[in-house]
């Protein structure tokens, strides 16, 4: 991704921190996912009295995308509150995975915006994918 499109990405991660249902944990993430037309989806944590059940905010902006009709992504920023960026949970690297290639690129940001760039396959190494049935 090119640093211009990085930085809207992040802008729109931090944005959709805001929208985050979270009375349980009170940690807001959110997350953007950018189309390769350079379209953004947003999406946050939405959390329920049955922890369980709460959806990290990277499910929640795939889902969105795909049941809007989207499926080719480009790279997605994850972004908190603190001085820490949070390390996508297991269950949503393996989501991510069925959407993104190896090389993709996800930015993972603190508050301030700032932060890392991991790849795809640094996130899930050996993954399992469709190509393995
Ligand atoms: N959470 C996310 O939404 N994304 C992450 O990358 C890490 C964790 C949410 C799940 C739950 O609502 C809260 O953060 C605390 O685990």
């Amino acid at each position: 991704m090119e640093q211009e499109t990085k930085e809207r990405l992040i802008q729109a991660a931090l944005a959709a921190r805001d929208k985050a249902y979270v009375p349980y944990s009170n940690y807001r993430v959110g997350a953007a996912l950018l189309t390769k037309e350079g379209k953004i989806i947003t999406g946050c944590n939405v959390e329920n009295a049955s922890y369980g059940l709460s959806n990290c905010a990277e499910r929640t902006a795939i889902f969105k995308a795909v049941s809007e009709g989207e499926r080719d992504f480009a790279g997605m920023a994850v972004a908190v509150y603190g001085k820490k960026a949070a390390s996508p949970c297991g269950a949503c690297r393996q989501v991510l995975r069925e959407f993104f290639n190896d090389d993709a690129e996800i930015i993972l940001v603190n508050e301030e915006g700032k932060g890392s760039v991991a790849t795809m396959e640094q996130l899930l190494p050996g993954a399992f994918t469709g190509e393995d049935m």
